[in-house]
């Protein structure tokens, strides 16, 4: 059994500081600056009352944020990495889980770091896409991964019935077994550790889920899976980089509290405006998004002589 140790709080603790934006039920703030400098004054942070961290950070490629500048020596890049890791643990409850989405040129260094906390690690899911930047001098990239870390193995928040899909033992293979399971699981099972298919590609050209100006933008369905999973209603979710707001957005729609951190002030404000006017686009809104992944067509039934 993994366990990680609070470190006990300074006496100098930094004076709280008023978020940028706020809004009820459930209580959700965002707070504009650099989450390093911010998070230590957020309160629930500073006690470690935070359940569930999901963290999509700037991967230093030279995007063209509008403020963050993405092009950091890679020594200070690490640095920088390891320093919201470690503000992030110190956040999380005993129960507490964090993932972190993460291409590969920094993913082992976050796993090694992460485990050299002392956190568990429970899944090491992928996400992938289909709509990769076309290369010809070696493999097109198509996925990024989803690092899933807990404090306690063994009192971690998982809530497998609010994220199961269908089967392809249902869908493909109509195996009758798959429905002897229990009332609300037949044909259904929790979800493989490679994540894609509809509503899971890059938040692209029109699609519905698209904000301007953002070109990391996460699908909608990636995080309500990673919410469900590790949280309940009710409980406190953090972000430390809002972007265009598809943490807060999802949390809120699941009734969720939320806070996170945003370094520019025109993504804070556009995650606003997303958050508090538009909300989800197809969590709770569309037809079911627990679709099935299967990836072949099923097979045709043969009739009993
Ligand atoms: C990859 S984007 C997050 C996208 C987000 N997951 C979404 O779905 O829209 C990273 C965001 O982190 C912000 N950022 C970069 N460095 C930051 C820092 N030190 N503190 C807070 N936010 C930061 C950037 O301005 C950018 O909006």
């Amino acid at each position: 059994m993994s366990t990680v140790e609070r470190k006990p709080k300074k006496s100098g603790t930094p004076k709280a500081l008023k978020p940028t934006y706020q809004a009820k039920n459930p209580d959700t703030r965002v707070y504009v600056g650099d989450c390093r400098e911010v998070l230590p004054r957020i309160p629930e942070v500073a006690a470690g009352e935070v359940d569930l961290i999901f963290a999509d950070p700037p991967f230093n490629w030279n995007r063209a944020y509008d403020e963050w500048k993405d092009s950091m020596p890679r020594e200070d890049y690490l640095q920088f990495t390891r320093d919201w890791l470690d503000l992030c643990i110190g956040a999380l409850k005993p129960s507490g889980s964090i993932w972190v989405n993460i291409p590969d040129d920094s993913a082992a260094e976050i796993v090694m770091h992460l485990k050299g906390r002392g956190l568990a690690m429970v899944n090491w899911c992928i996400w992938h896409y289909r709509f990769g930047q076309n290369t010809t001098g070696r493999f097109i990239n198509s996925k990024v991964h989803a690092l899933y870390f807990c404090k306690n193995p063994e009192h971690r928040q998982w809530h497998a019935d609010e994220i199961l899909e269908a089967s392809d033992r249902a869908t493909t293979y109509f195996d009758p077994r798959t429905h002897n399971k229990k009332a609300g699981t037949a044909g259904k099972r929790v979800p493989m550790d490679v994540w894609y298919g509809k509503h899971w590609g890059r938040i692209q050209g029109n699609n519905a889920e698209r904000r301007h100006y953002h070109d990391n933008q996460i699908p909608e369905v990636y995080l309500e899976r990673v919410i469900r999973a590790c949280s309940r209603e009710g409980d406190l979710v953090m972000d430390p980089f809002v972007g265009s707001g598809t943490t807060p957005v999802v949390a809120r729609e699941l009734n969720r509290r939320f806070i996170g951190t945003e370094f520019s002030k025109q993504n804070a404000e556009s995650a606003w405006e997303r958050i508090t006017e538009i909300g989800c686009v197809r969590v709770k809104r569309d037809e079911p998004t627990q679709h099935a992944s299967a990836i072949f067509q099923p097979r045709p039934t043969r009739s009993k002589k």
